[in-house]
């Protein structure tokens, strides 16, 4: 295959669809991150989605739906997956929900499991989905284990020579992935921070979902396995100063020690804004991982708002790799 068309998402809809329909992916942009998309109900294109990324068979897809009808036939709501979706819906929030008998989402995008993780994106996704008249299946557009791109660029750096067709449609407007909240009866667990905040939810719904990490919790969502999101370099976090040959992320007005004889410097965000960071976040790491640095050393991000999400994606980042 040549190298992936890079098409404008206002002129992308239409071949969009026919490479969907063909049984093949297409990268497209979404809010949170970028997607590699393909037709979720036909499993040979789903496989196509695991081998382009090298993903493997047993962490199951994001099942994206155009409208909240088309989210009720793949999974059973209650009243409160039906609120959620309601407040939040489209936006970054998954729900991981009972899968409905007779979906027609293919078991492999499921990974064979009895819940399903689905949600309703923005803009251009949205408008594919509804297009092209079923549910796509589309994790972030990247290699296995490596940055989830937030720009089409950045698409292309990673799998410009394994997929058809990137849409173009600037950088990603929240820059982290989704939340994944799982909800089967009363029990309503955060599995993945991310570009809906905890503090959003517990507004919505009155309570604050129970978070991972606990002591004995086991990993639910392989998003949780210890190293992901990795950049080439070592990583260093809540870092106070930084040493010659390392490359500095920061955050916020005041720098480390040691700043000037960094190898390069970028801020997450000068005016210390959680939002602003969570959108710069995956391009900045992958910009300062390019200069080849002996290590990439982070300052402190606060721990509440999308900086739960932006702490979560660092500490995998740094955690020590298989
Ligand atoms: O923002 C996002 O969610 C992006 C954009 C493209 O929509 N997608 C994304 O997909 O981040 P991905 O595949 O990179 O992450 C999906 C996560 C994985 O950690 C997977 O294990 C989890 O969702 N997941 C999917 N189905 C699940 C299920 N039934 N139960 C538990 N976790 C599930
Ligand atoms: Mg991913």
């Amino acid at each position: 295959m040549g190298p992936a068309k890079i098409v404008p998402e206002a002129e992308a809809l239409k071949q969009a669809v026919r490479v969907l329909g063909k049984g093949q992916p297409v990268a497209i942009p979404t809010e949170t991150v970028y997607g590699l998309a393909a037709d979720a109900t036909d499993g040979e294109a789903v496989a196509r989605i695991y081998e382009t990324k090298g993903r493997p068979a047993f962490n199951p897809l994001i099942i994206h739906v155009a409208s909240p009808e088309m989210a009720e036939e793949l999974a059973h709501f209650d009243e409160v997956s039906r609120h959620l979706a309601f407040a939040f819906w489209p936006g970054p929030l998954t729900m991981v929900l009972p899968a409905k008998k007779g979906s027609p989402v293919s078991a492999l995008a499921t990974a064979g499991l009895e819940t399903v993780a689905i949600r309703l994106p923005r803009g251009f996704a949205r408008d594919l989905i509804a297009a092209f008249g079923k549910p796509i299946a589309a994790p972030s557009a990247n290699s296995s284990g490596r940055i989830s791109p937030t720009t089409a660029e950045a698409v292309a750096a990673d799998l410009g020579d394994r997929i058809p067709l990137i849409v173009d449609g600037g950088p990603a407007r929240v820059g982290v992935e989704s939340t994944i909240l799982s909800l089967d009866g009363r029990d309503i667990r955060l599995l993945r921070p991310g570009g809906l905040t905890v503090e959003d939810i517990r507004a919505a719904i009155g309570v604050a979902p129970s978070m991972p990490g606990a002591p004995g919790g086991k990993v639910e969502a392989p998003g949780q396995l210890a190293s992901h999101y990795a950049p080439a370099a070592r990583m260093r976090l809540d870092a106070a100063s930084v040493r010659p040959g390392e490359a500095l992320l920061g955050f916020g007005p005041r720098r480390a020690r040691g700043v000037k004889a960094a190898k390069a410097v970028l801020n997450l965000s000068q005016k210390g804004d959680l939002r602003e960071a969570a959108k710069n976040l995956f391009a900045h790491l992958a910009a300062l991982d390019a200069e080849r640095p002996d290590r990439i050393v982070v300052e402190p991000v606060p721990e509440h708002g999308l900086g739960l999400a932006i702490n979560d994606r660092l500490r995998r980042a740094a955690a020590p790799r298989p």
